[in-house]
């Protein structure tokens, strides 16, 4: 049997609602292996995303955020920086009817000043004509800093004498411009080889498990993202206790 067909079948995941979180890295690494520049590989990501955004709802994904452009990326060479954005933009342009049909919400988490003004109309108009959708929640991360948004939702708790985890979500999505309060990660995904966060939903990944591949981001398939759900249901999370099992044997 091929190992393909092991993983998980989109009809036994279906008693899980997860958060996966995903920073699809490896693009320009891809491309200059095929030597190519560098946008090949974020044009080909972003089909990538495209095909497992249509995916994720078959593996009980709930809320899928991804981390297309962090605060620091703003640092990368400017013609570079500007392809991107204008790939967001398209992307947006084209994929909002199909989000309708699919019923995809999707919002957007980051800063909005610093992004042009047809970028921010974009992202507002696929906000507001996909607010309906409940088939899943995709939550694009643009221009975001988790340490950032950390500060911001601070300030604004500065003085709430009774402040709870709870309400510090609702800070915490105010700080990064969402209506919903900032879900906990179950699953963080990283593609292409490094095991780091790179400053992303700090806060919501407090628990979260973490699964990282070699495989670089315009590689990632469908199959990979059900080896990753397979995994994260192998694992035993048991957020600071014992297992159940060591507790009957104490009593
Ligand atoms: C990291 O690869 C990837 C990015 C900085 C951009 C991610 C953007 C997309 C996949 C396209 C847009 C997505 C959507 C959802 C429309 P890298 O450039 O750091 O790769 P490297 O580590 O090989 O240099």
């Amino acid at each position: 049997m091929s190992n393909h067909l092991k993983l998980t079948r989109p009809d036994d995941k279906m008693d899980i609602s997860l958060h996966v979180a995903i920073i699809m890295d490896g693009n320009g690494r891809w491309a200059q292996q095929r030597g190519k520049p560098r946008f090949w590989g974020h044009r080909e990501g972003a089909e990538t995303a495209k095909r497992i955004i249509e995916a994720a709802p078959k593996y009980g994904i709930a809320t899928l955020t991804l981390y297309a452009f962090s605060a620091d990326n703003w640092k990368r060479p400017q013609q570079e920086v500007s392809m991107l954005m204008q790939l967001l933009q398209n992307k947006l342009r084209s994929e909002v009817k199909t989000s309708i049909e699919n019923g995809v919400k999707l919002s957007f988490i980051g800063r909005r000043d610093r992004l042009s003004s047809a970028l921010v109309e974009q992202m507002e108009d696929a906000e507001e004509k996909t607010k309906l959708g409940t088939n899943l929640h995709l939550r694009l991360a643009i221009d975001y800093s988790s340490r950032e948004v950390l500060m911001r939702a601070a300030q604004m708790a500065a003085d709430d004498q009774n402040l709870t985890r709870e309400k510090f979500s609702q800070y915490l999505a105010r700080a990064m411009h969402s209506d919903d309060a900032a879900p906990d990660v179950d699953l963080l995904i990283r593609t292409g080889g490094e095991q780091r966060l790179s400053d992303f939903l700090l806060w919501e990944c407090a628990y979260a498990e973490f699964y990282f591949t070699p495989v670089m981001w315009p590689d990632f398939s469908e199959e990979e993202l059900a080896r990753a759900v397979d995994e994260f249901k192998s694992r035993e999370r048991r957020f600071g206790a014992i297992p159940q099992a060591q507790v009957s044997a104490m009593l």
